[in-house]
């Protein structure tokens, strides 16, 4: 199994990030972190809660992480996932679940302290990833995999013309953990997660084979559903943090290439991507970029996943 940590900002795709690997057996979930990005990082810990209970999987571990970016303002997306994060659908909140007291970067840091082969998957800014960098930086040679879904390299930004908001709402962040990680980064860019689309017709499918399920995902993408409509004339709504999961599990749904890839820490082109696709600046790879992703079997992937499990 691989042993996964799952830093994340729940926030809609989040969750159904969450829902996708809870519901796949070859992953273990050694414990969720949240850090500030769609939402602060308390409420992403209770939306986190919200949904492990929805699941049935209140055993799951959840630390709560950075407040703030390392050095940014803190802005968050809640005009793209609602106030609370959850599209604005009212799920009552968790009061039996006693909050962990060991924070989100020393759970990242100890847990590659004391473990080998350790999978992390962020969807979220990578605060939390690159302090505990800075901690530990020896501990993080027990981390197997790293799988960050943020940046983009051809595709245009989804917060500016040129960047995407993982990375733009913590660039300095984002920079530390491209040069400082001893893996290469695997990014799951918007260049691919835009063709993950969650359509009506889906979520349809969705509701009657798996009723429960449907009306979950239902109330969180409501509100997600109508912000596409009015920002892009879009039906559906993109699903991004999904695919970082499904990636990890079927790594042949994506086609990408190694590159030296830094992040813009200032200026007008903040939080973008630079990725050396063509070699300029001879620099060993520290990064996989995915270009290319098979959406359909995506979809396969996390529909039979979603609805072949019964319902929590
Ligand atoms: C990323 O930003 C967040 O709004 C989503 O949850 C996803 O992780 C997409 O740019
Ligand atoms: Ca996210």
């Amino acid at each position: 199994k691989y042993q996964v940590i799952i830093d994340c900002d729940p926030g809609i795709d989040d969750c159904l990030a969450l829902l996708l690997a809870l519901k796949s057996p070859e992953i273990e979930i050694l414990g969720i972190t949240t850090v500030s990005g769609n939402v602060p990082a308390a409420l992403g810990e209770k939306n986190t809660l919200k949904l492990l209970n929805f699941a049935h999987r209140l055993d799951i571990p959840v630390y709560c992480g950075s407040k703030q970016p390392l050095k940014r303002d803190y802005v968050s997306a809640q005009d793209t996932h609602g106030m609370d994060g959850l599209g604005e659908s009212a799920i009552s909140e968790i009061t039996t679940v006693q909050p962990q007291k060991l924070d989100a970067v020393s759970f990242i840091s100890q847990t590659l302290a004391t473990r080998t082969n350790v999978t992390i998957i962020a969807i979220g800014p990578l605060t939390n990833l690159a302090k505990s960098l800075q901690q530990q930086p020896i501990a993080w040679q027990n981390c197997c995999d790293l799988i960050s879904m943020g940046g983009t390299f051809k595709s245009p930004g989804n917060c500016s013309p040129l960047a995407e908001y993982n990375y733009w709402c913590d660039p300095d962040a984002a920079e530390y953990v491209f040069q400082h990680a001893p893996l290469p980064i695997k990014m799951v860019g918007l260049d691919v997660t835009r063709k993950i689309v969650l359509t009506p017709n889906i979520l349809e499918y969705i509701r009657q084979k798996s009723p429960t399920t449907g009306e979950f995902i239902t109330a969180i993408t409501r509100f997600y559903f109508d912000f596409h409509w009015k920002q892009e004339k879009v039906i559906g709504c993109v699903i991004n943090d999904p695919l970082a999961v499904a990636y990890l599990l079927e790594p042949n749904l994506c086609q990408g290439f190694a590159a030296y890839t830094t992040v813009e820490t200032t200026g007008k082109a903040i939080g973008q991507t630079l990725v050396d696709s063509q070699s300029f600046w001879h620099r060993s790879p520290n990064s996989f970029i995915l270009t290319q992703v098979d959406a359909q079997r995506f979809m396969h992937i996390f529909l039979q996943r979603l609805i072949k499990a019964t319902d929590p």
